[in-house]
């Protein structure tokens, strides 16, 4: 952790990560060599083929992962003592099936200790399961709850402790096209707060083009090209130029895909 000199929360430095393929024949590389800043309170979105390694990169500045090389960098505020408070939502969601909705989110707090600390995160959970449509489903148990239910408790329960910087893997990806609409109102929303750093992965287009400040489409473990995205906000998808930058990310995506004659 270093002090910050400009508004570099996250700065992402040649991150290289392998595994070892199916009965250890191969060598996958997940990421090869990932350089890039991220900007305090700015809204990035990754985007790009299936495992071409958006997932392990969210996982290697979160902490869960371990780089092979390279390294992630967070930097603070002038006090310098601040470790910022990720929220990670899982393309997997991982929330514990023997609990219940109210349980899991829970976990996100450190033990409260005596009731004041425990009322204020009764309080905090009610929050955020309000925020996420929930609120009637706080005792159900994930195995009851639909497929868009179960994501939006674990996007509730990443939002929970007011993280200032949030990793969503496809957040909003099995949703219904209405609730998908009033989830894209509530993280435009919580785009607003000051300083919040948003870090989204989607295979979704017009998500990524409605959001990103910058877009980077992935390529082979590391970002291949960067459109940055300088509409005005609220963006509008029905406009000729939003519907121009989707079209942009289309063809650089299918560019991407085409194979490469050798
Ligand atoms: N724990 C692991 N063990 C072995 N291989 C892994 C592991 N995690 C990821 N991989 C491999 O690394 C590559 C990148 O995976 P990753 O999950 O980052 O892709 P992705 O871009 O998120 O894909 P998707 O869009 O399908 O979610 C893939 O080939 C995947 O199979
Ligand atoms: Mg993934």
């Amino acid at each position: 952790m270093k002090q910050r000199e400009d508004n570099t929360v996250i700065s992402i430095r040649s991150l290289s990560k392998s595994y070892a393929g199916p009965e250890g024949k191969t060598i996958i590389h997940a990421l090869s060599g990932c350089s890039l800043d991220i900007a305090e309170g700015s809204f990035t979105v990754f985007a790009g083929k299936s495992g071409c390694g958006k997932t392990t990169l969210l996982k290697l500045i979160a902490g869960l992962e371990q780089p092979d090389s390279g390294a992630v960098e967070f930097s603070t505020g002038q006090d310098g003592a601040t470790v910022p408070k990720l929220g990670f939502m899982f393309q997997d969601l991982r929330l514990l099936p023997w609990l219940s909705v109210e349980q899991n989110l829970a976990l996100a707090f450190p033990p409260p200790k005596g009731k004041a600390e425990k009322a204020a995160v009764r309080n905090e959970i009610t929050r955020v399961l309000a925020l996420t449509g929930l609120a009637g489903r706080a005792a159900s148990l994930p195995r009851e709850l639909s497929g868009g239910m179960a994501q939006r408790a674990a996007l509730a329960r990443c939002l929970c402790r007011n993280p200032a910087i949030l990793l969503l893997d496809e957040p909003l990806s099995s949703l219904d096209a209405v609730t998908r609409l009033h989830l894209r109102n509530e993280l435009e929303k919580l785009r607003q707060r000051p300083g919040l750093t948003v870090i989204l992965v989607t295979h979704d287009i017009e998500e990524a083009v409605f959001f990103g400040d910058r877009i980077f489409l992935m390529n082979e473990g590391k970002p291949d090209a960067e459109v940055p995205i300088p509409l005005k906000r609220p963006r509008n998808y029905r406009s000729a130029e939003f519907q121009e930058y989707c079209r942009k990310i289309e063809d650089t995506l299918i560019l991407q895909a085409a194979p490469t004659v050798q």
